[in-house]
């Protein structure tokens, strides 16, 4: 099964764009399904055809879902919000605010991406096609299987604490509902089946993200940040969007300043995104709505071939040994200005770029070793870990506070 997720800027044409792949797929006869995330759904508007919480029959081999969270609780999330809301009702919360708190922060995105779980589950589609929100949220969803362990472990031990208070409480007056074997069960397979779903997204075989973009200088910048964070979350970003490109032949003064403006941006995308397959799509005369213009869209950016190909595999992510120091390559397109940080905390190295966290789990080989400095080059942060002979002894010997966050710029 191929997942082919759209991100990109607010308006830039992902909903289009992903909407006119899911055609031409189940055209070239992939059984395919194509799912909204984003709240805003205008899925239907494109497609001038009304979709729902449930996966629809669109037409002949496409199906199509719009995420809706009210569905998902009602049919998903119930047990769990049903123990949590009677939690917090039990703490001195009132009911309706109890009921409202106990929707945790990231249900909507988790429900989307056990879509994903279950489609590949049953073997259902060959292709996943994903519009998604502007850039922002995306990201978010994308990262929700990292942070959700976090959420998820916290959960787990307020858990445990209220078990534990009930033992002690026992034959006096207890009033917090204890969790069901049933919940917990739900809880922690949670975990399990994120666990799968990241292995999806993170195999370059299955999961492609493109980047939808315009020639306009501000999408340019919002997107190649985008880039880097999905690199660092561990995604394969395979191809460039070019969307509402003004064709060269346009007629008139009023575009030749437009066309102008066009080529230094197109250069400058060129620029930023190569070795990155790039895929152009004009400047439609008309607002794309329904299925006849989305073929055209289709045309334009596919010609005869194939939207479900996969046009990179490279791996975001690499791990090889140079010089006696075992080395671990992270692919940040662009150099920033934000202050990059590393550390390793137990068995996992934090890499801080700004706002945006990321955790590695090292594998055994880099665990417990110094990092020796770190280098980007060639768009590849490259950082290097004290390799096998200098031994665990000799790190163990500098006894505590010198395994401390080490920092390097
Ligand atoms: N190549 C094009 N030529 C002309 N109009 C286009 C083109 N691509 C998209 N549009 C139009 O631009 C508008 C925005 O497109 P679309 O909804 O696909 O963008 P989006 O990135 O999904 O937006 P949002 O961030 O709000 O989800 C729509 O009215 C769409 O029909
Ligand atoms: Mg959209």
């Amino acid at each position: 099964m191929r997942v082919i997720i759209y991100t990109g800027k607010g308006g830039v044409g992902k909903t289009s764009v992903a909407a006119a792949t899911a055609l031409r797929a189940a055209a070239k006869g992939h059984r395919t399904v194509i799912i909204s995330t984003d709240a805003a759904h205008s899925l239907s508007d494109s497609l001038e055809f009304q979709l729902s919480g449930k996966v629809t029959q669109i037409a002949k081999n496409l199906d199509g879902i719009e995420v809706d969270i009210q569905y998902e609780l009602e049919n998903r999330w119930k047990e769990i919000q049903a123990y949590l809301s009677d939690f917090l009702a039990s703490q001195g919360m009132d009911a309706v605010t109890a009921k409202e708190m106990a929707v945790f922060p990231g249900m909507e995105l988790m429900s989307a991406l056990f879509y994903i779980e279950e489609f590949h589950k049953e073997k259902r589609y060959d292709v996943v096609v994903m519009d998604t929100a502007p850039t922002a949220d995306t990201l978010r969803l994308l990262a929700f299987p990292d942070t959700a362990n976090w959420y998820f472990d916290r959960l787990f031990h307020m858990l445990r604490n209220v078990i534990r208070v009930a033992r002690a409480t026992v034959g006096k007056f207890m009033s917090t509902p204890l969790p069901t074997d049933k919940f917990l069960k739900d809880i922690e397979s949670l975990k399990e089946r994120l666990a799968y779903v990241k292995d999806l997204l993170s195999d370059p075989e299955v999961t492609s993200v493109r980047l939808v973009i315009n020639p306009e200088k501000m999408v340019i910048s919002e997107t190649q940040r985008a880039y880097t964070y999905l690199c660092l979350y561990g995604y394969t970003v395979e191809s460039v969007i070019v969307n509402r490109v003004v064709p060269e032949d346009y007629a008139g003064q009023y575009f030749d300043i437009k066309l102008q403006e066009q080529r230094k941006y197109m250069a400058a995308i060129d620029e930023a995104f190569s070795p990155l397959k790039m895929l152009k799509a004009n400047l439609m005369p008309r607002e794309v709505l329904g299925r006849k213009a989305l073929d055209k869209l289709a045309d334009e950016i596919f010609g005869d071939g194939d939207p479900t190909e996969v046009y990179s595999r490279e791996s975001p992510m690499g791990m090889y040994d140079e010089d006696g120091a075992s080395v671990l390559a992270l692919k940040l397109p662009f150099p920033m200005n934000q202050k990059l940080e590393l550390y390793t905390r137990k068995d996992d190295l934090m890499v801080q770029l700004g706002a945006f966290k990321k955790s590695i789990t090292l594998p055994h080989s880099m665990t417990n070793k110094k990092i020796l400095g770190a280098a980007m080059d060639d768009g590849w942060l490259r950082i290097r870990f004290e390799g096998e002979e200098h031994g665990k002894g000799k790190a163990r010997k500098r006894g505590r506070g010198r395994t401390a966050p080490r920092k390097t710029s």
